[in-house]
C-alpha cells in the first residue's frame, strides 16, 4: 500500500522520520508479559521508551531497577534504564510520546463474555493527553472491530483536541493515526527469536499502516501488513482458534485411545513424521493461559451479533474445559486399582504454571484439578519451582504454599500436570507409590506405577 502524495501530511512525514531515526519517543501501556519484554525491545533498539501501568507495585519494581517476570532477568531493566527506559502510572505523559502502544489485559468475563473495560479504561485515560501526529496502536487479543468500535469512538469523542483519527482522505494537521497489530509471543518458547515472529499490522488507514510497519519494522525482521484493523483482529483470532480446535482434536482422540489402549504420544510422533498435511498437537489435562482458553470466545460473542453460531469453537471449548474432570477421574481409578478412595488420600500436584518452563498460571488447569481434587476430599499438595506460594486470582482462591519434592513416598499419588523440565521423572517415579501422568512426561521410563492419561 503506497501512500497517494495528496494524502501524505507534514505530521506523517515527521513521524515517519523520527521513527527512522530512532528518535520516535515509544509509550507502552500495560507492562505485562507482553508489553514489558516489547519496551525492552525498543529501548535495546535505542528508542526512547516510557512505560505506562496502573499496578505501583509492578512500576516500583521497575523503577528500582527490578523484574517480577522470571525470564526477563533485572540487569535487563538496568540495561534499559541506562538507555533511558522508565516506567510510570502518570498518564499525563502520554503527551510527550510519538507512537503508544497498548498491551493491557482482555478476559473474559463471569458469563464467558468479552471484558473490555481494560481497553476502554486505557482509551479514556490516553483521550485527555492525545496530541495531533500520535501513532496509537492496540495489540491487545479482541474481536474483529474492537479498533475501530471501541476504541477509537473514544479516542476521537474524548480527547480535548477536537482531533480525528487519520482515514486517509485529508492531510488534515489534526489528526491521529491508528492501527491493530496482534501479539504473538510464545512464552517459553526458545525456538523463535523474537524478532523472527512476523509482525501483522492493520491501519485505519494507508498512513496508520505505513507507520506502524516503520514501528515494528525497527525490531521485527519482517512487518506483513492487512488491509483493516479488523482483518489483523481475526487473523490473531484464527491462530488462537487454529490451536485451540486441534488441541481439542487432540484431546478427544486421547479419550478414544485410552479406551482402545492405544498410546496418542506414539501415535503423533508417528503423524508428525509426515513432511506435508500434518503439524502436531500434544493432548493434555486442559488448556491454560491467558490466549487459547479465551480468545476463541471473543469470536464467538461477536458471531452473535451476526445471527452466526461458531460451532467449531464451541464443540472445542467443550472438549477442553472437560480435560480436568478427566484427569480427576482417573486419579480417582487409579487410587481405586490400589484399592484406595480419593477422599482422604494424599496427592502432589506437579506444576501449576499453565505449561511447562514458565512462571504463568492464568487459566492453568491444575487450579482446577487442585479444586475438583480438594472437593472429592483429598489431601492436596502442589510443587512448582516457579511459583513459591498460590493464592487467590479471579477464579481460584487456593491459598497454598509450594511443597519440597521430598518424602514422595508418603503420597498416595503423585500427580503430574505440568512437566517442567527440571523435574527428575526418574527419580519421581522410583520414589512415588503411584504416578499419574497428564502430560507423557515419563516417556521412556517402564513402571507399573506409572498410569498416562
Ligand atoms: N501473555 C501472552 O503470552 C500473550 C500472547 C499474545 C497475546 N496476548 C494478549 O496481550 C494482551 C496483554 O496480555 P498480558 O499477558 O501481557 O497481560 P498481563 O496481565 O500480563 O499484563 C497486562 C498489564 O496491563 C496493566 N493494566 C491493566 N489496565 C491498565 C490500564 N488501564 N492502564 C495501564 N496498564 C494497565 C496491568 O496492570 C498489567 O501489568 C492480552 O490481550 C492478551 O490476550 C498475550
Amino acid at each position: 500500500m503506497t501512500i497517494p502524495p495528496s494524502v501524505s501530511s507534514t505530521l506523517f512525514s515527521e513521524l515517519k522520520t523520527k521513527i527512522e531515526e530512532r528518535r520516535a519517543r515509544v509509550g507502552v501501556i500495560g507492562l505485562g508479559y507482553v508489553g514489558l519484554p516489547l519496551a525492552l525491545l525498543y529501548s535495546e533498539q535505542k528508542f526512547p521508551v516510557t512505560g505506562f501501568d496502573i499496578d505501583p507495585h509492578k512500576v516500583s519494581t521497575l523503577q528500582a531497577g527490578g523484574s517480577y517476570i522470571f525470564r526477563i532477568p533485572p540487569t535487563e531493566i538496568q540495561s534499559a534504564q541506562t538507555h533511558g527506559f522508565s516506567a510510570t502510572t502518570d498518564y499525563s505523559r502520554l503527551d510527550e510520546m510519538d507512537a503508544i502502544i497498548i498491551c493491557v489485559p482482555t478476559p473474559l468475563d463471569e458469563y464467558h463474555d468479552p471484558d473490555l473495560s481494560y481497553i476502554t479504561n486505557t482509551a479514556k485515560a490516553i483521550a485527555p493527553h492525545l496530541r495531533a501526529g500520535q501513532l496509537v496502536v492496540l495489540e491487545s487479543t479482541t474481536y474483529p472491530g474492537t479498533t475501530e468500535e471501541v476504541l477509537l469512538p473514544i479516542l476521537e469523542k474524548e480527547n480535548k483536541r477536537m482531533l480525528t483519527a487519520s482515514r486517509g482522505v485529508s492531510a488534515d494537521q489534526q489528526q491521529f493515526y491508528v492501527t491493530f497489530s496482534p501479539e504473538r509471543e510464545d512464552p517459553g518458547n526458545q525456538t523463535v527469536a523474537r524478532r523472527d515472529i512476523p509482525k501483522v499490522v492493520g491501519g485505519l488507514d494507508a498512513q496508520a499502516s505505513e507507520l506502524a510497519a516503520a514501528l515494528y519494522g525497527s525490531i521485527f525482521n519482517r512487518v506483513v501488513r492487512v488491509s483493516s484493523p479488523a482483518a489483523a483482529e481475526m487473523t490473531k483470532l484464527l491462530e488462537n482458534i487454529y490451536r485451540c480446535v486441534n488441541i481439542a482434536l487432540v484431546n478427544e482422540l486421547k479419550l478414544l485411545s485410552l479406551r482402545m489402549g492405544i498410546d496418542i504420544w506414539e501415535v503423533i510422533e508417528a503423524a508428525a513424521t509426515k513432511p506435508f498435511g500434518f503439524q502436531p498437537f500434544y493432548p493434555g489435562p486442559g488448556l491454560g493461559g491467558h490466549c487459547i482458553p479465551v480468545d476463541p470466545f471473543y469470536l464467538s460473542w461477536k458471531a452473535r451479533e451476526w445471527d452466526f453460531r461458531t460451532r467449531f469453537i464451541e464443540l472445542a471449548g467443550e472438549i477442553n474445559i472437560n480435560m480436568p474432570y478427566h484427569v480427576l477421574e482417573f486419579v480417582a481409578k487409579a487410587l481405586n486399582q490400589q484399592k484406595k478412595a480419593l477422599n482422604g488420600a494424599k496427592v502432589l500436584v506437579l506444576g501449576v504454571a499453565y505449561k511447562r518452563d514458565i512462571d504463568d498460571l492464568r487459566e492453568s488447569p491444575s487450579l482446577t484439578i487442585i479444586e475438583l481434587l480438594q472437593k472429592e476430599g483429598a489431601h492436596v499438595c502442589y510443587n512448582d519451582p516457579y511459583f513459591p506460594t498460590v493464592g487467590k486470582g479471579r477464579k481460584y482462591d487456593l491459598q497454598m504454599k509450594c511443597t519440597p519434592l521430598e518424602n514422595l513416598g508418603q503420597y498416595d499419588c503423585v500427580l503430574i500436570v505440568t512437566d517442567h523440565s527440571d523435574y527428575d521423572y526418574e527419580r519421581i517415579v522410583r520414589e512415588s507409590q503411584l504416578v499419574v501422568d497428564t502430560r507423557d512426561a515419563t516417556r521412556g521410563i517402564s513402571s507399573p506405577k506409572i498410569v498416562r492419561c
